[in-house]
């Protein structure tokens, strides 16, 4: 049983890996492996719209989203956390997930999804709205927590001091650990949802 682990943030040691540590804590105890990419000061680039992922598999762009396209395979959870720039998720996470969501082949149903925002202050809410979707159009049950998944600090370090986010970072662990062996086990009994044909509607007549 794996997490892969999406930071977007560009700051090593920042805020969203202090949300994370408390998440991989629970993963160690409930002996679930992980596996933390950090976007860091890579330049990531934004979705082309070239259309070679449609007819290959994978990105036309030839960086780390291939490789994470393999990983995402392999993984039962998916938990992305982002810092929050201008009420949004950071530009480079976005560019990433984008990518990855939109030219991966890989059966992405079943895989528990999880988000983080971490800000100074405010746009914590529409960040985590924003990274949900990438779930929730891939059949991807979400792990929730007590709250709507944030932490909040400005300089590194600070989320130290949010007890509530980090408290609900953990829970939400726990529940993705709980979301991922309830479905390993499901999917072993029942296996998964019988599928259908993409069936995509044309509004324009
Ligand atoms: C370009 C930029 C835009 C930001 N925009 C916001 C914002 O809209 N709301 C907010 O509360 N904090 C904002 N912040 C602050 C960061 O979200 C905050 O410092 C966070 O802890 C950074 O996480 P990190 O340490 O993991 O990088 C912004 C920071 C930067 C660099």
């Amino acid at each position: 049983m794996k997490v892969l682990i999406i930071n977007g943030s560009p700051r090593t040691g920042g805020n969203t890996s202090r949300l994370l540590k408390e998440a991989t804590g629970i993963f160690e105890r409930e002996g679930v492996g992980y596996e933390i990419y950090q976007i860091g000061g890579k330049a990531v680039r934004g979705c082309m719209a070239c259309g070679c992922c449609s007819e290959h598999e994978g990105c036309a762009i030839k960086d780390d989203v291939n490789v994470l396209a393999q990983k995402l395979d392999e993984c039962d959870g998916l938990l992305v956390a982002a810092p929050v720039y201008y009420g949004s998720a950071n530009g480079s996470v976005i560019s990433l997930l984008d990518r990855l969501f939109y030219s991966s082949r890989c059966d992405k149903r079943m895989k528990v999804g999880a988000a983080f925002a971490v800000a100074r202050r405010a746009g914590t809410t529409a960040t985590f709205d924003e990274l949900n979707k990438y779930f929730t159009i891939n059949q991807m049950p979400i792990a929730s927590g007590r709250y709507w998944n944030n932490g909040f600090g400005r300089e590194k370090g600070q989320t130290s001091a949010d007890e509530e986010g980090l408290q609900n970072a953990r829970i939400v662990a726990r529940n993705m650990v709980f979301l991922m062996k309830s479905i390993a086990l499901g999917r072993e009994k029942y296996g998964l949802p019988e599928t259908e044909q993409t069936v995509m509607t044309s509004f324009i007549k």
